[in-house]
């Protein structure tokens, strides 16, 4: 089985979020000793940008015509980053809140990965999952308290973006 562990802290040895997401894998690993790690760090991942020629790829892979060279290279790139959500039996993610929100990296891959007929259906106004997985595990850091009452939107904008993806178990 795969396992898709994503990190969104550039701080390596230093992240308390790198830290828990690993602390998890290897309990994981330790529980499941067949289990394949696919470690995906949004800072050294080298992500394409999300530019003009990303967006007319999305939408003329959406209706499938032809493509720019620019646009076609693009597009290898998302659908490799997209199979291999496509491919986790569960997947990990760390998320740090920066400034009320995550780390602007994670919303680059989000914006990447995010595309109709890879990661999610959408018909008559409805989404629909397409991932073999329902399963995500997310883990929070913030210098600040989870207390109730505490601002934490990068944990609901978390939420709605997995939700889209047909998740049904996040923590
Ligand atoms: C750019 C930046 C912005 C931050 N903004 C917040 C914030 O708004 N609220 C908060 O509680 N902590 C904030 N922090 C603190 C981090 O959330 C905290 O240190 C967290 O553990 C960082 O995760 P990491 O150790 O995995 O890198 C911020 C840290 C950085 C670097």
């Amino acid at each position: 089985m795969i396992l898709l562990n994503i990190q969104t802290s550039p701080r390596g040895s230093k992240s308390i979020s790198i830290a828990a997401t690993d602390a998890f894998v290897e309990a994981y690993r330790t529980a499941h000793p067949d289990v394949t790690v696919d470690n995906l760090n949004v800072w050294e991942e080298g992500l394409p940008e999300f530019d003009s020629e990303a967006i007319g790829a999305k939408y003329k892979g959406v209706a499938k015509e032809a493509m720019s060279d620019a646009e076609s290279a693009i597009w290898r790139s998302i659908q490799s980053l997209a199979a291999r959500f496509q491919a986790a039996d569960l997947i990990v993610l760390g998320v740090p809140m920066w400034n009320f929100a995550y780390p602007y990296k994670l919303k680059q891959l989000i914006d990447l990965v995010c595309q109709r007929n890879f990661l999610f259906t959408f018909s008559e106004g409805k989404f629909g999952p397409l991932l073999k997985t329902r399963n995500a595990v997310v883990i929070y850091s913030r210098g600040q308290t989870y207390a109730e009452q505490s601002p934490t939107p990068h944990c609901s904008t978390i939420k709605k973006a997995i939700s889209t993806f047909g998740f049904t178990s996040s923590a």
